[in-house]
């Protein structure tokens, strides 16, 4: 059943940043933080070199890295750099090295198959159509994401299940339809636990989930969230869509 819930807004103080506004510890969190370990720990155990994280560089991936980096283990970890991101999003990646040594190896999409996209379809393709929108995100991120999964046999994502209704059923350890193991370790973490791991840890963050940005994706399909709006409202929110790229598609 979806756990699915619009944030708190309406009851939020007037200003300030992500951490002031939603942070909240709760009795559960220590467990759920303890199981998280355990689940990378087991999936390095299983995968060994084979496990790669593939983060966004959104708060529940630098999450994610922070327990990495606390298992101590050997774990790569990837981004997929659209060409699209905000530099605030790219702005992680130094940040990523000075904290914890790691280096995000960085997938880009096919230069030449990008050019022949946008001379053919415009820089706003993805306004025009679904369709378009589609074949923008299969040129910058899944055939990216194809040779990032080359050779591994298991993905660490920072899908939750409160975050869509789409992603109410997410499991911590599940098939990615492609032969792969795709491992959701903060699955059932909400945003308030997020926020106070990140309070706790020091973690660091985009900035722009301090301006009412949840969800963060490419620059031009992504604005900041309304009052009441669902999590992921700010995503391709011209569309009447599931609002999903095809990473996390149900085959
Ligand atoms: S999306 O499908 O709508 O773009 P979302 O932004 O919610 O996904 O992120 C869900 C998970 O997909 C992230 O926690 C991460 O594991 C993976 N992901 C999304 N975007 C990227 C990216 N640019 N690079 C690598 N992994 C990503
Ligand atoms: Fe293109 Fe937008 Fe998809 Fe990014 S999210 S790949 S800019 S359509």
């Amino acid at each position: 059943m979806s756990e699915t819930s619009s944030l708190p807004w309406a009851t939020a103080p007037a200003a300030g940043n992500a951490i002031g506004l939603y942070a909240k510890w709760t009795p559960a969190l220590d467990a759920k933080i303890d199981a998280a370990l355990q689940r990378l720990t087991q999936a390095n155990i299983e995968h060994g070199d084979g496990l790669v994280q593939s983060s966004s560089l959104g708060v529940e991936d630098m999450v994610i890295t922070d327990l990495i980096a606390r298992t101590g283990l050997p774990v790569s970890i990837s981004t997929l750099d659209t060409g699209k991101l905000h530099t605030e999003t790219l702005g992680l990646l130094p940040k990523i090295k000075d904290r914890y040594g790691f280096d995000v190896e960085v997938f880009n999409p096919v230069a030449d198959a990008v050019i022949q996209f946008v001379t053919r379809e415009g820089e706003d393709a993805m306004y025009k159509s679904i369709e378009l929108r589609k074949a923008c995100c299969g040129l910058r991120k899944m055939e990216p994401l194809g040779r990032m999964l080359k050779g591994r046999s298991a993905w660490i994502t920072g899908l939750r299940r409160e975050q869509s209704g789409a992603r109410g059923d997410v499991a911590f350890d599940e098939d990615d339809g492609q032969g792969r193991r795709k491992i959701s370790p903060i699955a059932d973490w909400t945003w308030a636990e997020v926020w106070a791991y990140v309070e706790k840890y020091d973690v660091p963050y985009n900035p722009l989930h301090d301006q009412f940005m949840p969800s963060i994706g490419c620059a031009p399909c992504t604005r900041a969230i309304a009052v009441g709006e669902d999590f992921r409202a700010g995503r391709w929110w011209w569309e009447d869509s599931t609002k999903e790229c095809g990473l996390h598609a149900k085959s």
